[in-house]
């Protein structure tokens, strides 16, 4: 099924009041709460709020408004938001649909798209989760009032996105605009995820690079999702760096630090083992999707052993 997707087409606040309920997160209600209509959920902001609690609050919140299995439920905010309303929604009533008003830069360029929703269980990330797509209504006028630290967030998925398609690898190294960006990654994205919607096949797993470190450093330093993305795969990269074209791999090293700049992380290489072998992609060893080529994507599985050794030399 393709996902609806609209950019600037100024239809977002039609679909907000459309819907039958609204999820937001404090801070933006703190700033577009006006403009959102009364029957709302507010959550409390950041990662560590994307969880079963918050799901339980908003399924009370929806059954108290009177919710019903024909109503449509609309997120509005950061990927956060959107993985936790879209999750409620994906078993609220056993499936009612929601669409998805991206605020951030990684939401409008990344979350939004693919239909993946989901919750941490402890320190792993979406351990529980479902697929099930929101039309989404991408107004990148809301950027204007996102923080630095979430917007060079968002820069990460971009720069992520931008290492598997060798058009928006060159558009990165001009004049950045973050509206053809976002165009370049919805479109990317959704190319993607139209060949393996359930991530089954593999197609889906290349959104997968930088991730496998990048998702227990998220949780263990409490980094955004995208910077650790980008440290994730700086470390990927450096651990995997016998199987890369050397020209190659000094180049990658320096795009990354042009949107790294002096982020430094210390961490155990043995706790992050243990994190990447919970995640559910990982059945037989850890497995590393890395840009062996820009656009060409492969996999490598290790032993936890071997991993923990490779990432201690990488550090
Ligand atoms: N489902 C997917 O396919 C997918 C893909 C990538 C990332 N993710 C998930 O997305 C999450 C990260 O997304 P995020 O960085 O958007 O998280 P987020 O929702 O926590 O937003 C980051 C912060 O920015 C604030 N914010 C958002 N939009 C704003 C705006 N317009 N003005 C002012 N403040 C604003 C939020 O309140 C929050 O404090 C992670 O949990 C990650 O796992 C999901």
């Amino acid at each position: 099924m393709e996902q609806k997707v609209f950019i600037n087409s100024g239809k977002e606040l039609d679909e907000l009041y459309a819907s039958a309920f609204v999820v937001t997160d404090e801070n933006l209600d703190r700033i577009y709460g006006g403009m959102l209509p009364e029957n709302k959920f507010v959550m409390r902001a950041g990662e560590e709020n994307k969880n079963l609690d918050t799901v339980q609050k908003i399924a009370e919140a929806m059954l108290k408004c009177g919710v019903r299995r024909g109503d449509r439920i609309t997120a509005f905010g950061g990927g956060v938001v959107g993985d936790v309303a879209g999750f409620a929604a994906s078993v609220y009533m056993r499936g009612i649909s929601w669409s998805f008003v991206p605020t951030s830069l990684i939401a409008m360029a990344d979350s939004g798209i693919g239909g993946k929703t989901g919750v941490n269980v402890g320190l792993i990330k979406n351990a529980v989760g479902s697929f099930c797509l929101p039309d989404t209504f991408i107004e990148t006028k809301y950027l204007h009032t996102l923080p630095t630290r979430e917007y060079r967030s968002g820069m990460g998925e971009i720069v992520k996105t931008s290492l598997l398609d060798a058009d928006l690898f060159e558009f990165m190294h001009g004049k950045f605009k973050a509206v053809e960006a976002i165009k370049k990654c919805v479109k990317i994205k959704s190319d993607i995820v139209n060949k393996d919607f359930t991530d089954k096949n593999g197609a889906r797993k290349a959104l997968n690079i930088g991730h496998t470190v990048g998702h227990p450093i998220e949780m263990i330093t409490g980094l955004s999702h995208g910077m650790s993305v980008l440290l994730g795969l700086r470390f990927e990269l450096l651990m995997l760096r016998d199987y890369l074209e050397h020209n190659y791999f000094y180049e990658l090293q320096s795009y990354l630090s042009k949107y790294i700049g002096d982020t430094r992380v210390t961490f155990e290489p043995e706790a992050v083992a243990v994190i990447a072998s919970a995640d559910k992609k990982n059945e037989d060893g850890i497995s590393i999707m890395y840009p062996y080529s820009i656009g060409d994507i492969r996999e490598v599985v290790l032993s936890k052993d071997e991993f923990i050794r490779l990432l201690k030399e990488a550090m």
